[in-house]
C-alpha cells in the first residue's frame, strides 16, 4: 500500500451526515484534502455553503472552499430534505457569518479545472451530494477526465429508495448529472443505500462521540441528535437515516473495513416512477462465453464491518482539539 497522500476533492451537500463525513475525511493522514466545493441539494446551496463554512470553522482546519451548482441539470425535482436535516441543513446549528471559515471567490468548476490541470498526479473526487458539480466539469473539460484518479459516491439504491420507492436523493436530484458521471469512463466506487443504511449509529455510538467533548465532536452529537430524531435505541440503531456520506470517505482510507463487487450501473433518467432509478447490472457476474457479462463502470459497495467503522470515526473526532 503506498505511503503516498490521495489527493482529493471533497464535493458534498452537507447536510448532518456530510458534516460527519467531513470531520472523517480532514482526521485521516492519507488523504491530502485540495479543496471542499458545494453543491445544492440536501438544502439549497446558499445553506449547505454556509454549513461547508461552519463546519470547516469548528474544526479549525485550513481549507478552501468553492460554491458549486445551485440548480439540478434539469431542475425537475428539487424538493429539499429539511425534514430530514434541519431548515438550515445542520440541525439548529449555525454561527454568526464573522466565525464562518472564509469562502473562495472562484466557484467549484474554476477551482476543479484549475487544480485539476495543475495537479502533478490524478485527483480522486469524493462526492457525497447530488452530481451536478461532477457532470458539469467533466462536459465543460472532458480532457480533464484523465486527471480525475477515481469518484467515491455516495449514491443509488439498487433494492430501495429513499427518496422515491426506486430512487435514492442525490442521484434523484439530479439523475441527468448522475447519467453523465456514470457513463464518463471514470472508475467509481460506489455507495449506494445497499451498504450505507448498514452504516447505522446507535445511542451508545452517539453518546461516545458526545464524551470526546471537543467542539467538533459536540456540534456532530448535536446534529445528529436532531437528524435521528432523538437518541437512538442504546445498543441498536433504530433510524432509517444513517451515516451514508462517511462510508464514501472511509472507502478510501480504509477499504478492508469493506466488500463490493465490480457492478455495471445504469441510471434512469425517464419515466413516472422509477426517474433516479440506479439500476445494477448483476449479469456483471456472467462468466459464461455465450452470455458476455456486461463491463462494469463501478465498485458497489455491499457489506462493512460496522464495528470498526464506528472505531474510526471516534479516532477521527478524538484527533481534533
Ligand atoms: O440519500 C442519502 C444522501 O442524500 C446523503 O448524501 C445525504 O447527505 C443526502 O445528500
Ligand atoms: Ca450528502
Amino acid at each position: 500500500m503506498s505511503s503516498e497522500k490521495i489527493p482529493v476533492i471533497f464535493d458534498c451537500d452537507p447536510g448532518v451526515d456530510d458534516a460527519v463525513a467531513l470531520m472523517v475525511a480532514f482526521a485521516q493522514e492519507k488523504l491530502d484534502i485540495l479543496a471542499v466545493t458545494t453543491v445544492a441539494g440536501n438544502v439549497p446551496l446558499e445553506h449547505t455553503t454556509r454549513n461547508a463554512r461552519a463546519i470547516l470553522a469548528t474544526m479549525g482546519v485550513k481549507n478552501r472552499i468553492y460554491k458549486g451548482a445551485s440548480e439540478p441539470l434539469m431542475p425537475v425535482y428539487k424538493e429539499v430534505a429539511t425534514s430530514v436535516h434541519g431548515a438550515t441543513g445542520l440541525g439548529n446549528y449555525s454561527l454568526p457569518e464573522d466565525e464562518l471559515h472564509p469562502l473562495e471567490p472562484e466557484s467549484a468548476l474554476v477551482a476543479m479545472h484549475r487544480i485539476l490541470s495543475e495537479a502533478e498526479k490524478p485527483v480522486t473526487i469524493i462526492a457525497v451530494g447530488p452530481l451536478t458539480n461532477i457532470a458539469i466539469l467533466i462536459k465543460a473539460y472532458p480532457e480533464l477526465k484523465e486527471k480525475i484518479e477515481k469518484l467515491s459516491i455516495m449514491g443509488g439504491a439498487f433494492k430501495k429508495g429513499n427518496k422515491s420507492a426506486a430512487a435514492e436523493y442525490n442521484i434523484l436530484f439530479d439523475p441527468e448529472a448522475a447519467e453523465i458521471v456514470f457513463n464518463s469512463g471514470i472508475p467509481i466506487i460506489l455507495a449506494s443505500l445497499d451498504i450505507t443504511l448498514k452504516a447505522t449509529m446507535s445511542g451508545r455510538d452517539l453518546l461516545n462521540l458526545r464524551e470526546v467533548g471537543n467542539p467538533i465532536s459536540l456540534m456532530l452529537a448535536d446534529t445528529l441528535e436532531y437528524y435521528f430524531g432523538g437518541i437512538p435505541s442504546m445498543d441498536v440503531a433504530d433510524s432509517s437515516d444513517t451515516l451514508h456520506d462517511v462510508v464514501s470517505v472511509l472507502a478510501l482510507t480504509d477499504p478492508e473495513l469493506f466488500t463490493g463487487m465490480d457492478l455495471k450501473v445504469e441510471v434512469e433518467t425517464g419515466g413516472n416512477y422509477c426517474r433516479g432509478y440506479t439500476l445494477a447490472d448483476f449479469r456483471s457476474e456472467n462468466k459464461s462465453i455465450n452470455r458476455p457479462a456486461p463491463i462494469p463502470n463501478t465498485y458497489s459497495l455491499f457489506d462493512l464491518d460496522v464495528e470498526k467503522f464506528h472505531k474510526k470515526i471516534l479516532e477521527a473526532a478524538r484527533s481534533y482539539k
